[in-house]
């Protein structure tokens, strides 16, 4: 019901930004519906101001939602690229790391995060993960309602305006829900063509939780995908084809496809005229071809499962028969 309130403008201001369409969340707030990834990869190290400039970039482009996280290791950069924005005009996520699962550690992160982005608070504060490890590698197997009660707690002093999860399943979230506690405004997952997750994504309808889309091109570039990852790629020339009758590149499909199904994406780019292409989405649908078309891409295929994590007791992704 949530997603049919949001208003789908295509308006491209004079100056050529984007200007976005927002979704209203459970708890009142807006929430625009796309935003730029800062995540650079498993080991790379942040260089000096990459994000800096990519944020400024993308606040020219019309990006008004930036997703970041403390293990990111560039909340600083975000912040600094912020400083051109109005506060009030712009959504900010960050996440809670596995180490601080603890209740009474979940505040003073937040204010950790909030120093790095020079911020008095952000929009939006998500649990990054429900497994919970002490940064000696040793488990910590700390009740994730606890720690939404840490989150609650955060909400109450101020330092985030919503809460919500990232990487929980259907089952942990019902959890939270009969346990009477604050419902999540949103929930961060990994969605793109080749796991486009309906159940799920029904699910957080039902319980009006709007959700955001991580990994939004999967395993569309060549030097991302792995040799098992089924298609498409960005050259499929069912894909180009498709792309070429909108006026529109194969990541703008899967972007667009994203946006029609109800999911925030958070496109990660480094590069200014990615940027600007991956925001120019909204002036445009896709038809019931070309979407049944896309919906068959859907293998369920995981490109973030962190096996690593396969005997912590809240592991959330289904069990694969073989690793
Ligand atoms: N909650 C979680 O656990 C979690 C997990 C993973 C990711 N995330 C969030 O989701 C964001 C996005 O996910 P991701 O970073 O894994 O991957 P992604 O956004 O699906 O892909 C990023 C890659 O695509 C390239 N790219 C972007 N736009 C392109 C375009 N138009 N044409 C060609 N190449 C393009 C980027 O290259 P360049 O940068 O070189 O342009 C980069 O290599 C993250 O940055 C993070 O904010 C959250
Ligand atoms: C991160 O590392 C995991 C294995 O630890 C690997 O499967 C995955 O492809 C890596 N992701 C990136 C973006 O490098
Ligand atoms: C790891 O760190 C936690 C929290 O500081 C501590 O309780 C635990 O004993 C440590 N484990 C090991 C194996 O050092
Ligand atoms: C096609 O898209 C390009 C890039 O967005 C734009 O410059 C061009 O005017 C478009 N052409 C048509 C026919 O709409």
């Amino acid at each position: 019901m949530l997603l049919l309130l949001c208003a789908f403008l295509s308006i491209s201001a004079a100056y050529g930004a984007v200007v976005t369409p927002t979704y209203k969340m459970n708890d009142g707030y807006e929430i625009p519906a796309i935003a730029l990834g800062t995540w650079l990869g498993n080991n790379s190290k942040p260089g000096v101001n990459e994000v800096e400039n990519a944020v400024i970039w993308a606040l020219d482009a019309g990006y008004k939602h930036v997703d970041t996280a403390w293990i990111y290791r560039v909340e600083d950069q975000v912040g600094r690229g912020l400083k051109k924005a109005n506060r009030d005009n712009v959504f900010v996520t960050t996440k809670l790391w596995n180490d601080k699962h603890a209740r009474s550690s979940v505040i003073p992160a937040l204010k950790e995060s909030l120093q790095n982005l020079q911020l008095e608070y952000v929009d939006l504060y998500l649990i990054h993960w429900p497994v919970g490890q002490f940064f000696n590698n040793s488990y910590d197997s700390t009740d994730y309602l606890d720690t939404w009660r840490g989150m609650m707690d955060a909400k109450q002093a101020g330092l985030t305006k919503s809460i919500g999860l990232s990487n929980f399943n259907q089952k942990m979230i019902d959890r939270i829900l009969e346990n009477e506690l604050e419902k999540p405004a949103a929930l961060q997952v990994e969605l793109n063509l080749n796991l486009q997750q309906p159940a799920l994504l029904d699910y957080c309808r039902r319980h009006s939780i709007v959700v955001m889309g991580y990994t939004p091109f999967g395993s569309l570039f060549h030097n991302k995908a792995k040799a098992d990852a089924p298609p498409p790629r960005v050259d499929d020339p069912e894909m180009v084809e498709m792309a070429n009758r909108y006026n529109k590149t194969v990541p703008q499909i899967a972007l667009r496809y994203l946006v029609e199904i109800g999911v925030i994406p958070l496109p990660k780019s480094l590069t200014k005229s990615r940027i600007e292409q991956n925001i120019d989405i909204f002036d445009f649908s896709l038809t019931e071809a070309d979407k049944k078309q896309l919906r068959g891409y859907d293998k369920n295929y995981r490109t973030i499962a962190q096996h690593k994590w396969l005997n912590h007791p809240y592991y959330p992704f289904e069990i694969p028969a073989k690793i």
